[in-house]
């Protein structure tokens, strides 16, 4: 074996969307966008590098066990590493692993059918794990930059703890994302209000595709270089009251686009109506709490450490929630002792 390495990386919330992908192959985004990155809802990964030839093989850990995981999961992981691959080919010529192979095998710490998108953590972690099995010594910068070529955007972001920014540049040194603030900045929490179980109906792949598709898509992006210098603000002096509203004005505006789609999605249930009123009720009655939704149909209700009591009871009187996970800003990647085989 040339080299083994566990890594954990987060998921993230973004703040301001990224809908919309101007390069398919590369993973360059039409925008800029802005997260924030979670604590609890991590994914761990273990990836071996062996010298011996053979196709690389991937893993699922499920009742302690590994698995195979099925085509799904697996695609999209083999299609990476074969990326990362050519990566350092073309970085360290000749490298060991482009005659060897990849064996890994990863677990999410929240349920894998909560609904709840698990490609940023997952890429981000496994280029955290490939990069250091490999033997490479990356900064978080070019790590993000290789997590985004795995077709899940979002993972550029799950590189940094706290406030992460991914910009819309072209060049490889400008394709990765930046940290903003770190996680001792601002502590806001992130309670989730799980009301869709299933996969989503229509990948964000492919929402990304069609999103140009509505009238709403143009005047999106002529209004984001103002929301964006918002957002940035509003995180720079701790601001919930500059940044609540935008939040949700993001979540409805990227849904009014997919909803105008050609053709149209609909990523929403009746049940997320039912969560965004209660946050709406909530802030009436002085609880200052704001929403956000990614391309799903649960809701992340975003709030400082003294209202989540009054959120979390908020949800649990609404029938169709199926699960409320509290999470909030959290610290990034880290490398694990522990590895997973
Ligand atoms: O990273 P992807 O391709 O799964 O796309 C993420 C899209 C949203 O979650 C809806 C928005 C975002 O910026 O995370």
């Amino acid at each position: 074996m040339i080299g083994k390495a566990t890594a954990e990386a987060p998921a993230n919330i973004a703040f301001v969307k990224y809908w919309g992908t101007r390069d398919v192959e590369r993973t360059l985004p039409c925008n800029p966008s802005i997260s924030m990155t979670l604590s609890h809802c991590v994914t761990r990964t273990t990836v071996a590098v062996e010298a011996s030839p053979g196709p690389d093989e991937a893993f699922i850990v499920a009742d302690g066990r590994l698995q195979p995981g099925s085509a799904s999961f697996a695609e999209p992981v083999f299609a990476h590493l074969a990326r990362i691959r050519a990566w350092l080919s073309s970085e360290m010529q000749p490298h060991a692993v482009a005659e060897g192979r990849f064996v890994l095998a990863t677990v999410n710490s929240f349920p894998s059918d909560a609904g709840l998108a698990s490609s940023a953590s997952g890429f981000a972690a496994l280029t955290v794990a490939a990069a250091r099995a490999a033997g490479l010594t990356m900064t978080p910068r070019e790590l993000s930059s290789l997590a985004r070529l795995s077709g899940s955007g979002s993972a550029a972001r799950s590189l940094f703890g706290g406030y992460v920014e991914w910009p819309a540049g072209s060049g490889e040194a400008e394709a990765g994302a930046a940290s903003l603030a770190p996680r001792e900045h601002w502590e806001l929490r992130d309670v989730i209000a799980v009301v869709q179980r299933q996969p989503k109906p229509v990948s964000s792949r492919e929402g990304h595709r069609r999103a140009p598709t509505s009238p709403h898509f143009a005047p999106r992006q002529e209004r984001l270089p103002d929301r964006l210098a918002h957002v940035r603000r509003a995180i720079a002096e701790r601001s919930l009251a500059r940044l609540g509203p935008v939040l949700e004005d993001e979540a409805i505006e990227l849904h009014l686009i997919a909803m105008t789609s050609r053709p149209p999605i609909l990523y929403w249930e009746p049940a997320t109506v039912a969560v965004l009123r209660a946050a709406h009720r909530l802030r009436d009655g002085g609880v200052e709490v704001y929403f956000t939704i990614d391309a799903g149909a649960n809701v992340h209700l975003i709030c400082e450490p003294a209202a989540e009591g009054a959120v979390c009871a908020a949800l649990a009187e609404i029938r169709e929630v199926a699960a409320v996970l509290r999470d909030g800003v959290g610290p990034g990647p880290r490398l694990l002792e522990e590895h997973l085989f």
